[in-house]
């Protein structure tokens, strides 16, 4: 028996829906994946920004932050890298439940707990964004000397030098940071929200 079987759900009295229609918008997660120094971050914030000039209601949820608290626990290995980004699905949802626009930026590497996640979301409320970068641009960019420790085998399980990186297979969007600028890309994605009439 677990710990959750003589748990009820309780409905609260303010539904999603009538948050959405209080904010002029619908709710969601923007997940963005990509590998370390990509660029996903950067986007998630800018994406926010712009929201945030809109009055739209929107949050950044970011690996880093997380990691510092929510989730010091956990570590980079593959199992501890699921919870993380179990956890931060559950995150996701009360913020979309709570009618907020979420940005979310974790390397989340593995397929299947992306896919756990956009199980967790009614369909078109989770929207994967493929932050696509070359391992060689990325490295290149190092903006924390992360990968030239990696390298030298200082950092263990690094994603895309000792731990894999799974892309995404049919993601919503996908970004070429290395081919598109800042501003063009969060054109896009914000095109993308007015397309799925989520703006
Ligand atoms: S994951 O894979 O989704 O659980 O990772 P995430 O929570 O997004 O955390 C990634 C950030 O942690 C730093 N870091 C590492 N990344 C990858 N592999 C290893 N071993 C590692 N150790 C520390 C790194 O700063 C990541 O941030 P970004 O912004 O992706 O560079």
């Amino acid at each position: 028996m677990g710990t959750a079987d003589h748990i009820t759900w309780h409905h609260t009295a303010v539904t999603k829906e009538s948050r959405h229609l209080l904010n002029g918008h619908q709710s969601c997660v923007l997940w963005f994946t990509g590998l370390s120094g990509s660029g996903k971050s950067t986007l998630a914030n800018a994406v926010d920004e712009v929201l945030f000039q809109q009055r739209c209601r929107s949050y950044v949820l970011d690996g880093d932050n997380i990691r510092h608290g929510l989730n010091r626990d956990l570590s980079f290995g593959a199992e501890d890298r699921k919870e993380n980004i179990r956890r931060i699905g559950e995150v996701a949802k009360l913020f979309v439940d709570s009618g907020q626009i979420v940005s979310s930026a974790f390397i989340s590497p593995f397929r299947e707990d992306r896919q756990l996640v956009r199980s967790m979301f009614a369909p078109g409320e989770f929207i994967e964004v493929y932050v696509h970068c070359p391992i060689q641009v990325c490295e290149e960019r190092d903006p924390k000397g992360l990968y030239k420790k990696a390298r030298k085998g200082v950092i263990p399980d690094f994603t895309g030098v000792s731990s894999p990186y799974e892309p995404p297979h049919h993601p919503e969007i996908v970004i070429e940071t290395d081919k598109m600028s800042i501003e063009q890309s969060v054109k896009e994605i914000l095109a993308y929200l007015k397309e799925k009439k989520i703006l």
